[in-house]
């Protein structure tokens, strides 16, 4: 179903207003926040500010370039190769970004952690896959050691000095988290015979906890070490991964990624949280309890795959609790625990297992295939529960669409909740494939979205309205509230991600992540961004700021006065 405008409108803010639904910790790291007043009575002073507004809504653009709608303007903080000390630097395809101020009482200084997706051999290790049949094989070890240190993720200290955000460079807290650090796995038993692995890596999204650290989700792992898969007779096989044939040269096994993982910004200490499961975990958006337990929100961005939630049974445990897996159909949470279900102990022969195949034991109890769920946010109004569903190809839907679940009773620990489609993607919308969302302090909805780099811009695609891969924002009030306005435009073959606001709302903080991903040849390539002399294009986190982006934000500070 597709909502027009003024359903959209109700729909979003129906629930019960003036209710303080955000967890502090989400507040103070300016992610979203929590309005104090009914939306329903909008003060004058504040409809005066909508007014004054003049969000302007972009035209869809195919050009080379990071485009802005009238009113925001972005510098440049960090890009791939950049020296963040005088031993590290800065990872490929920045997606998920996150940042922590030092001091609740000081906004603009504090450290930044960005995933590294995954590279392009290309530009990472000189590897040239289209001169090979296979992608996977050639490649030396010094190459593939390359490609390990430019996935994970970077922490940096950032700092706001005249309205710039800058790095500073060499400050203690800077450090990289590669294909190559041991990280622990937070769990009783050892896996594949370790309890300590080797490395991150497929780092798309993330979360934050209540308690201030980093969380960041292996999705693609497949590609890096490839998957073990089981036959008819349960019997396990290695399937090689698809993409960068790492297991070559390094022999760890593909169960020690699909997980959750834990940095803490201050010293990067890092853990798997085994509990949540294994897939290809796109996001981990956390709610912390009166009692505070906490709920982690996650899907498995693969299509047909499905929603999970874990609810912890002790205050602040990603480890000690139960692992849910959402019936849409039916709005039932459906616990993968094999102590109390029979065919689980049919299937596999302990917790570990129904965790580390969490795909196969969520078909068994019955949940829901979707469209491969992407981000995750919760309504800072109304609390609702909001996930983007990008696309399903093979089943014909091309252009995704966002799902909202309303917990029973607004209880985020409730096991039955109603699930309905908030709003699809298309030429209707003006929108395709929306992958990673964001609340404001307001509670307008922004939306990137992510038509892949082979799709976009090709006459014989489904794609072609839609140009380069975008930004939007949904008003929530106002003469444009319920509309989807384009507010930036990524350069050619890019996707913006990781969209996160700075505590005191004015600076949104952008991923560009792969400009010039279609490149053939270093010497042409696709893209130039972020326009450097060399001409190679490069990822890059930027800060966008500007008159639109705080005075979005200040609405919610003028009603609470
Ligand atoms: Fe890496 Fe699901 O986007
Ligand atoms: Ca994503
Ligand atoms: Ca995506």
């Amino acid at each position: 179903m597709i909502y027009n405008r003024r359903q959209f409108i109700n729909f979003l803010g129906k629930a019960s207003l003036g209710t303080v639904m955000m967890p502090q910790f989400l507040i103070s790291c300016g992610n979203t926040t929590t309005p104090t007043k009914a939306f329903g009575s909008i003060s004058k002073e504040r409809l005066s500010l909508l007014k004054n507004l003049n969000l302007q809504a972009l035209a869809a653009s195919n050009k080379d370039d990071l485009l802005l709608t009238n009113g925001l303007n972005y510098h440049t903080i960090i890009k791939w190769g950049d020296k963040i000390s005088d031993t590290e630097s800065f990872g490929f395809n920045n997606d998920f970004t996150c940042f922590i101020p030092f001091n609740d009482d000081n906004p603009k200084d504090g450290l930044l952690w960005v995933n590294h997706e995954y590279i392009d051999p290309l530009f990472v290790s000189g590897f040239d896959a289209n001169k090979h049949e296979n992608s996977t094989a050639h490649r030396t070890i010094e190459q593939v050691d390359k490609e390990m240190y430019n996935v994970g993720g970077s922490i940096v200290r950032i700092r706001e000095e005249n309205g710039v955000w800058k790095m500073v460079k060499n400050d203690s807290h800077n450090r990289r988290i590669t294909a190559k650090t041991p990280i622990k796995l937070n769990w009783d038993y050892p896996i594949k015979g370790q309890s300590t692995v080797i490395g991150t890596l497929a780092n798309c999204s993330g979360g934050i906890t209540p308690w201030k650290t980093f969380l960041t989700c292996e999705e693609n792992y497949d590609s890096f070490f490839g998957e073990t898969v089981y036959t008819k007779e349960n019997n396990a096989k290695h399937v090689p991964s698809y993409a960068y044939g790492w297991e070559q040269f390094y022999n760890y096994p593909p169960e020690h990624y699909g997980w959750v993982v834990e940095v803490n910004p201050k010293n990067g200490m890092a853990q798997k949280h085994i509990a949540l499961g294994r897939f290809a975990h796109e996001c981990c958006t956390l709610y912390e309890l009166e009692d505070k337990r906490v709920v982690a929100y996650t899907g498995d961005d693969k299509n047909d795959e499905h929603l999970y939630k874990f609810v912890s049974s002790q205050p602040g445990s990603l480890k000690e609790g139960t692992l849910y897996v959402a019936d849409t159909v039916n709005g039932k949470w459906l616990p993968l625990d094999w102590q109390n279900q029979p065919i689980l102990q049919q299937n596999f022969k302990d917790q570990t297992e129904v965790l580390i195949r969490a795909r196969e034991a969520a078909k068994l109890i019955g949940a829901t295939q979707l469209n491969r769920p992407e981000d995750i946010e919760i309504d800072p109004i109304t609390g609702n529960i909001f996930v983007t569903l990008t696309n399903n190809k093979p089943k014909g839907d091309f252009h995704g669409s966002i799902l909202k679940i309303e917990e029973q009773n607004g209880a985020f620990d409730a096991l039955t909740f109603k699930a309905e489609t908030y709003l699809a993607g298309g030429d209707e919308n003006g929108f395709s494939c929306p992958d990673n969302l964001a609340f404001d302090m307001s509670g307008n909805l922004w939306i990137t979205t992510d038509m892949s780099g082979t799709s976009m811009n090709k006459a014989d695609k489904p794609y072609m309205s839609f140009k380069n891969n975008s930004l939007f924002v949904i008003p929530r009030l106002g003469e444009n509230a319920g509309k989807v306005i384009r507010v930036a435009s990524a350069p050619k073959d890019a996707e913006l991600t990781g969209p996160w606001f700075s505590p005191d709302g004015k600076t949104l903080f952008l991923s560009v992540q792969h400009p010039g991903e279609q490149t053939k040849d270093l010497n042409n390539p696709t893209s130039t961004w972020p326009f450097d002399t060399d001409r190679i294009p490069k990822s890059a986190v930027v800060a966008i700021t500007g008159d639109i982006i705080e005075k979005m934000n200040m609405l919610n500070i003028i009603e609470s006065r």
